[in-house]
Parts: structure tokens; C-alpha cells; sequence
């Protein structure tokens, strides 16, 4: 009889038993039952004996530049880093019906035609539906190979005759390998699935693409050792009823991790967008309270986007803290400091932070917009429209230093804004047309803008 093993389907970690919750990784209900990969006999220890001696350098040594092969698709290239490293291996997740296959599809035939040997493998849908896809997307000339097959064995062995310069695996959920006993889509499957795929590429000097699927907690099915096994990854977001799609970094062995793609899903596939900014703000008319524009950097770009705050009486004993696109932990934080060092409560009051667009945020540099949204809902006062605001608010309520100043104004000033709240540290690279209002402290900032106001 088989022997089995118990896998947690988060981090991989291997059990003896069943249990409903992980020790490795703490999640529950996520060990499952699998066979055991067959393992032979005892092997001796590595150092009985001897292996051959390995070659060592400099740190000094000069290697030859990086190449890399463009898409032509900018927003594609430039989250890789500047193009496909040859070689290289990427996992692209992203929630169902996001635009993956879309995506990849269209990075297929954008190589192809760019001269580069593509080859597109689908586990999920037929030749005949991608071919209709395609035609949509006036793809049809583009030559790309084309394969549905979900055999791992029979994959390899056509990407061994085939060649090309990238293979895209849709998706690495739907791939089985014979030599592991366990149902596709399972923690094993997925493992050794990628495993194969990443080291036989590499051995070929054929790039893969990995389309993942993304569990309900966000995060790429299978264990996280797919993502330990890839150069890079990356995640396609959007929001539903949105049509922008954000391809973002999170990963990148080869390049910046968090630098973001725009996209845009129109009837005829994905459209790059190449200004961010005048995307994220073209839905905001004549400022109203509680909307701010805040001026942020993503990965290597500025980008501006709309921070907008509704505050409301609460009859809940409990007043709601809902916030989309932000870390809530953080809004937690800055209501605390407006509390406490700034003497505004919002205890009684439901808070509702939206980052506009279906743009997610990170940076601590949004703490000061964030507290404008905030006290401008709070005090059904708009900002002027013309401003942007950045600055990290610490604990103590002063304003620290914000990186990028520069790049952040200059953006800023593009877009026609001609004035910005910042942190006493930043310097103005902008003519005198563009004023500067340098602070130290959030209660400057509020005396400043709201006056004074009461408990
Ligand atoms: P798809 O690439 O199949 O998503 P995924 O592979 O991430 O599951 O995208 C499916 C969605 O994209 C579908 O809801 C329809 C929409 N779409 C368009 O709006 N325009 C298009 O040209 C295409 C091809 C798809
Ligand atoms: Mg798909």
C-alpha cells in the first residue's frame, strides 16, 4: 500500500497526521491527505564521499550586461524590470477572471511579432476558444504555437523540440505530472509541477510564464514554495466593475519589486495606459469633503492617486472601520494620533477610507493624506483642488521625512497642481508657480488648513 503523508496547502509543511490547524504556518483547515513521493533507499551521507571541487570568483569579476528581450507591450516590459530576462521563470496570480489569460495571451503574440519563438500551453480552455479569443483581439497573424494539454510528461517533451524563447503555462493549477500520485491541482502536483517546468526551462534557456490562481485570502494557491522556486512575481489586481488592471511586482530577482503595469480592459483586450496618474483622478470633478490627492510612488513611477473618507454617526456600539485599498492596521494607527496628540476624536463615528480607482496603497507616505481625507470628512471642509499631499505622520504625530520628494512634486506639478502639503524635509525641484507648504508636525497641518477645531 501507498504510504501517505499530510500536506498543509499554505506552506507546504509536511505532517505525520492529521490536524485542523498547521503548526508550521498556523492556518487551519488546510492540511490534506497525499501520497508520499516514492522514496528509495537509505542514500549515504554526501560527505563519504568525495564530489568534484567547485569553481570559485571574484566578486570583482565582470559579467556581460543582462540581456533582455522586449515585448513591446511597456507596461509588460517594464514590471519585468525592462524586458524578459532569457531564462527566466514567472509566476503571474491574480483572482479569477482578471485578465490573466488575456494578458498573457496578448504578451504571447506581442513576442512573437517582436521576433521571439512563443509558445502559449492552455490546461483550461480548448485551442478552438483561445483561437476565438485571439481573433477578438486581433491576435489571429500573431505567430504563436498553441497548445491545450494538461500533461506535463508530453509538455516538455514538445517544449524540447519546439524551443522557443517563451513558453506560458496556463495555469500550473491544471498541470500533472505522471510520477506524483496525487490529483492535479493538489499541493504535491502544483510543487513538482513547477519544479519541472522552472529547471527544465532554465536547463533549455526558455523563459516560462506560470499563470497561478489566487486563493480567497489573496494568495497564489499551492504553497508559497512556487513562489521561493521563480525569479518573478507577479500579481494582476483590479477591482470588479473597474476596468483598470494593475500588474504589480512582488518579487523580482532581476529588476525593482513593486513597480506597477496599468492597464485598461476594453471590449478589444487590455490597453497599457501610460499615465497612471490622469487615470486615477479623471473620475474626481469639484473637490468635495473627505477627497484628497495624494502623490505616491510605485515601484519607479509617480503616481497620483485620490484618497477619499466618508465619516458618519455611528449607532453601532462599535463604530465601523472600513477601509479598501489600505492597510487598516495603519488607519487604526492614525486615528490614534489624531486622537491623542492632536485632541480630534472619532470615537461614535463610522470611518470609511476609499483609495479611488481600485488602487491599493502601502506607502507610509500616504499617513498625511490619509489624516486630511479624514479630518476634511470629519469637518465637511474640502480641500482646495489644486493640492497634493504626502508625508509619513509617526506616533508622536510629527511629520517625517518622505523619500522621492522630488519626483512626487514634479509629477504633480505635470497634472497642473500647483501647490503641496510636505514634510519640513523636502525640497522644491519645481519653479516659483508651485508652492511648497513645509510642515514639522500634524497640528500644523491642521491649525493650517482647518484652523481650530473642537473635540
Ligand atoms: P481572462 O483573461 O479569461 O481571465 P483569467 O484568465 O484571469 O481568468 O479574462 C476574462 C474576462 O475579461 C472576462 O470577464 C471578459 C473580459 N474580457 C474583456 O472585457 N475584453 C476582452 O477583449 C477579453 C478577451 C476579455
Ligand atoms: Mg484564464
Amino acid at each position: 500500500m501507498a504510504k501517505t503523508t499530510f500536506t498543509c496547502n499554505d506552506c507546504g509543511a509536511a505532517h505525520k497526521k492529521w490536524a485542523g490547524r498547521c503548526d508550521a504556518c498556523g492556518a487551519w483547515n488546510s492540511i490534506v491527505e497525499e501520497a508520499a513521493l516514492s522514496q528509495g533507499p537509505a542514500k549515504k551521507s554526501l560527505g563519504a564521499a568525495k564530489g568534484k571541487r567547485v569553481e570559485l570568483s571574484d566578486l570583482s569579476a565582470k559579467d556581460a550586461p543582462l540581456k533582455r528581450d522586449e515585448s513591446g507591450i511597456a507596461e509588460f516590459d517594464r514590471v519585468l524590470g525592462g524586458g524578459l530576462v532569457p531564462a527566466s521563470a514567472i509566476l503571474v496570480g491574480g483572482d479569477p477572471g482578471i485578465g490573466k489569460s488575456t494578458l498573457l495571451l496578448q504578451a504571447a503574440a506581442a513576442f512573437a511579432r517582436a521576433g521571439h519563438a512563443a509558445l502559449y500551453v492552455s490546461g483550461e480552455e480548448a485551442a478552438s476558444q483561445i483561437r476565438m479569443r485571439a481573433e477578438r483581439l486581433g491576435l489571429s497573424d500573431a505567430p504563436v504555437k498553441l497548445a491545450a494539454e494538461t500533461n506535463l510528461r508530453d509538455i516538455l517533451t514538445t517544449l524540447d523540440a519546439e524551443r522557443p524563447k517563451i513558453a506560458i503555462i496556463d495555469s500550473i493549477q491544471t498541470m500533472w505530472a505522471d510520477n506524483v500520485d496525487s490529483a492535479p491541482g493538489s499541493v504535491s502536483q502544483v510543487r513538482a509541477a513547477a519544479h519541472e517546468l522552472t529547471s527544465f526551462a532554465k536547463r533549455r534557456g526558455i523563459s516560462v510564464v506560470l499563470v497561478g490562481h489566487v486563493t480567497k485570502e489573496g494568495q497564489i494557491a499551492g504553497p508559497r514554495v512556487v513562489e521561493h522556486m521563480v525569479d518573478t512575481v507577479l500579481y494582476f489586481e483590479g477591482e470588479r466593475g473597474h476596468q483598470f488592471r494593475i500588474l504589480r511586482a512582488v518579487k523580482n530577482r532581476f529588476g525593482p519589486a513593486d513597480e506597477i503595469g496599468v492597464f485598461e480592459m476594453t471590449g478589444g483586450g487590455l490597453a497599457e495606459v501610460a499615465n497612471p496618474s490622469a487615470l486615477f483622478l479623471s473620475e474626481r470633478e469639484n473637490p468635495s469633503s473627505g477627497s484628497v490627492v495624494f502623490a505616491g510612488i510605485e515601484g519607479t513611477r509617480p503616481v497620483l492617486v485620490e484618497i477619499q473618507a466618508l465619516v458618519a454617526p455611528s449607532p453601532l456600539a462599535t463604530p465601523r472601520r472600513n477601509v479598501v485599498g489600505w492597510d487598516s492596521g495603519r488607519l487604526s494607527m492614525i486615528l490614534a494620533v489624531l486622537e491623542s496628540r492632536c485632541g480630534i476624536g472619532f470615537s461614535g463615528m463610522d470611518v470609511y477610507l476609499n483609495i479611488a480607482g481600485g488602487m491599493r496603497i502601502s506607502e507610509p507616505a500616504a499617513d498625511l493624506a490619509v489624516a486630511a481625507a479624514l479630518l476634511s470628512a470629519r469637518q465637511d471642509h474640502a480641500l482646495a483642488g489644486d493640492t497634493v499631499i504626502f508625508g509619513e505622520i509617526s506616533l508622536s504625530g510629527a511629520l517625517r521625512p518622505t523619500t522621492q520628494a522630488e519626483a512626487r512634486i514634479k509629477e504633480a506639478s505635470k497634472l497642473g497642481f500647483t501647490s503641496a502639503y510636505v514634510p519640513t524635509s523636502a525640497k522644491s525641484p519645481v519653479d516659483k508657480d508651485f508652492s511648497l507648504k513645509k510642515l514639522s508636525d500634524l497640528n500644523d497641518f491642521i491649525v493650517e488648513v482647518f484652523g481650530n477645531i473642537e473635540a
